[in-house]
């Protein structure tokens, strides 16, 4: 069933973007002939190469091999911030200079739906986005399925690699300046994963969790340092899957208590993470209605949330609730089509 509606979401995607390709697609969008593909299968014929952002912005879109895994990412920048290897017209950088602006690196949920949208492709506070895809059959960031992200290490490391090894021959960027966020099961792979294990390489920056957080999976290198420095938001929503509405509030608890073990006051602690999770609504919709614009909305409110903005959210008001205090977030009981959510993240 997971993969049935991966396929579909991605069907429509392929829809939207290869139309031309793809004229007589409707049929074969619903019909039995792709559900032989995996998503991955379906992912590989959406087209790499260079294309325009919303805000004017290149995009570059391409596939690196990180320690024996083919990484497909997308970096979105002005064009003159691109290294002259890239390929990108304008390009007037070196491989590995430091430039003015920053990243933000999203980690899309299960199915891949947020890396193919880009919500971060417009430059943002200072901040140039970066999309990764999951190096797994089904898209699911830490592979496995659900909770369980059997593969979290591996593709964590290769997120961290790509951001310290592969991007900076692409881009000219603040390597101080590195931001994240997480969609569903992307939320799960950077909580669970890659902030125990890397955010040591990323300190005072921040990670904003979206429909999804995990507790530390693996060892937490460098934590006190990691936990006094790093900004986290987590956002969900009254209706969030039934899975996840028990691991969200472990995971803020849990970090929670590591800045505490840090020497964190309770004040520092609530100005370095909030909650929030007021929307009405099902998995990841944030706008109240949506899982794509709900994600767009988040993306572009961003600097407001992440980088010493009044928190503001259009639909919602201030999202900056300090965590101590709001530990235990309060879900409206579950429904039956939570469970079927549970196929999105
Ligand atoms: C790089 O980012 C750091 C952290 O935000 C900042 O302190 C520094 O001024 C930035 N450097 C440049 C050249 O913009």
């Amino acid at each position: 069933m997971l993969t049935v509606r991966s396929l579909l979401v991605l069907g429509l995607l392929w829809a939207v973007e290869a139309a031309p390709q793809n004229r007589g697609g409707r049929g074969g969008r619903n019909g039995g002939g792709q559900t032989a593909q995996t998503a991955q299968d379906q992912a590989a014929q959406i087209p790499q190469g260079i294309s325009q952002a919303t805000d004017g912005s290149t995009i570059v879109d391409t596939t690196a091999t990180i320690n024996g895994l083919d990484i497909r990412f997308k970096i979105s920048g002005p064009a003159d911030q691109f290294t002259t290897a890239s390929g990108v017209d304008g390009a007037t950088q070196v491989a590995g200079a430091q430039g003015a602006n920053g990243l933000n690196v999203l980690l899309h949920g299960d199915g891949g739906q947020s890396f193919f949208d880009m919500p971060n492709q417009a430059v943002q506070g200072n901040l140039m986005g970066v999309a990764v895809l999951a190096p797994d059959p089904n898209l699911f960031w830490g592979g496995g399925s659900g909770l369980d992200r059997t593969d979290g290490v591996a593709h964590a490391q290769a997120v961290n690699d790509l951001i310290t090894d592969v991007l900076p021959q692409m881009m000219a960027f603040n390597s101080s300046n590195v931001f994240f966020t997480g969609v569903s099961g992307g939320s799960l792979l950077l909580s669970g994963f890659f902030v125990p294990a890397h955010m040591t390489n990323f300190k005072g920056n921040g990670v904003m969790l979206n429909c999804g957080a995990l507790t530390p999976q693996v060892n937490f290198v460098d934590a006190d340092a990691v936990m006094a420095s790093t900004r986290i938001h987590y956002q969900s929503t009254q209706q969030e899957l039934t899975l996840l509405q028990p691991a969200i509030p472990e995971a803020i608890q849990t970090y929670e208590q590591a800045a505490t073990a840090a020497g964190l006051s309770v004040a520092q602690i609530g100005q370095l993470q909030t909650v929030d999770n007021t929307p009405n609504s099902g998995h990841c919709e944030f706008d109240g209605a949506d899982f794509v614009n709900g994600v767009q909305l988040m993306a572009n409110s961003y600097a407001a949330i992440m980088q010493g903005g009044n928190g503001r959210v259009d639909g919602i008001g201030s999202v900056l609730n300090p965590v101590p205090g709001n530990e235990n977030l309060q879900f409206a009981a579950a429904n039956k089509r939570g469970m079927d959510m549970k196929l999105k993240i």
